[in-house]
């Protein structure tokens, strides 16, 4: 019977004068009230059984959650026997290189496959207006990446390279004698610090100083020392200025003494400029694309995606989002945990297929179950 034939005829089978009784009329209304609905309409207006089922609901997403996505971000401190806890940043530490190795072993036994390094001096005198300290041999990033290289040999190191934590004044760069970012300087300094994380044996540098022309700096000054082929070069690209970054900042010491970011970091509702950095940050020679914050701008990881069809996209959940999320959670807004699935869940489906997250020990845990 084609379908036309079958509509009229269901029609028809409703409005039969015969069919008139109480019992027979309800009948029909229940035989015929889900048929028709589908047919008369589109049959595709039937979306309930696609998920009646948990599995099918998780079939519904283009990808899922897995424990290899997962980057954890860990504030390194110059204090080798520190492990101060952070206020601001629930359940987040900033810990000196002796308290690495014992903290991060059950994590990695649990499948933590990733981390981001954020070096933190707190000696007094160990900051200055070049940022010196970043790349120092001695200093807490350089030396993490070295024992974490021997102890964790399958865990993936990726080194944050920024001034902010390092410079006197708080600032991704740097400055000029009346407070305005020299661009060039910083983008000369900032690429030798990329290379000597790089030489340390970092296996993926991560400018987030937002300077122009950083990319194309480190790429160069990666292939011109001969380990371009091993160093992944992720871009922080599409980074909003914003309130966000507070807790981090507190964890880092990197607050900048006067001023903001925003001549650097992009305006929170600047699309259009946050695509042309993606687009030039690929033209530079990047090789994963970094859009942050996250919930906020999904937007724009959907955009790194289109821009970078063939470029894995990472987000950056960062400190104010870990934050919110626990004080709501708090506050008794919502469950923790499905709160941070479903954060989890729209940044993926937004496009990201890598998750920097503050995060991701609860993860490793609620995966494994
Ligand atoms: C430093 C840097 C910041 C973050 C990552 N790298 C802070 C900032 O730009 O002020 C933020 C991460 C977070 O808030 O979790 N350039
Ligand atoms: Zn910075």
């Amino acid at each position: 019977m084609s379908f036309s034939s079958l509509v009229s005829n269901l029609t028809f089978r409703d409005s039969d004068p015969e069919d008139r009784s109480q019992f027979s009329r309800s009948r029909s209304f229940a035989s015929t009230a889900a048929t028709s609905v589908s047919i008369s309409g589109d049959i595709s207006s039937q979306l309930h059984g696609g998920y009646s089922h948990p599995l099918a609901r998780s079939w519904q997403a283009e990808r899922q959650l897995t424990k290899s996505m997962l980057i954890y971000p860990l504030f390194i401190s110059d204090q080798p026997d520190e492990e101060t806890s952070i206020p601001s940043l629930p359940n987040q530490y900033r810990r000196g290189i002796n308290k690495i190795i014992p903290f991060l072993e059950p994590l990695i036994q649990k499948g933590l496959q990733s981390v981001i390094l954020f070096g933190v001096p707190l000696a007094p005198g160990s900051k200055d207006a070049h940022g010196t300290a970043a790349d120092d041999p001695q200093g807490p990033v350089i030396q993490t990446i070295r024992l974490l290289r021997a102890r964790f040999p399958q865990l993936f190191i990726v080194a944050d390279v920024c001034l902010c934590e390092y410079t006197s004044h708080g600032h991704c760069g740097i400055l000029r004698e009346d407070g305005s970012l020299n661009n060039q300087l910083s983008v000369d300094r900032i690429s030798d610090v990329a290379i000597s994380y790089a030489y340390a044996g970092a296996h993926c540098v991560a400018p987030s100083d937002m300077n122009d022309g950083r990319i194309r700096a480190i790429k160069l000054k990666l292939i011109e020392a001969g380990i371009a082929h091993k160093i992944v070069l992720m871009s922080y690209s599409a980074k909003f200025s914003g309130c966000l970054y507070g807790p981090f900042r507190d964890a880092a010491g990197s607050c900048p003494s006067f001023g903001d970011r925003k001549c650097y970091q992009l305006p929170p509702g600047g699309r259009g400029l946050a695509r042309r950095a993606i687009a030039r940050d690929i033209q530079e020679g990047a090789d994963i694309i970094m859009v942050k914050p996250a919930s906020s701008y999904l937007d724009i990881i959907s955009d790194a995606k289109n821009i970078g069809k063939d470029m894995p996209v990472a987000a950056y959940q960062v400190s104010g989002e870990f934050a919110m999320i626990h004080a709501a959670a708090k506050a008794g807004v919502f469950d923790m945990k499905a709160m941070a699935f479903e954060a989890m869940e729209g940044i993926l489906r937004a496009g990201a297929t890598i998750v920097i997250s503050y995060f991701t020990p609860e993860f490793l845990d609620w995966l494994s179950h």
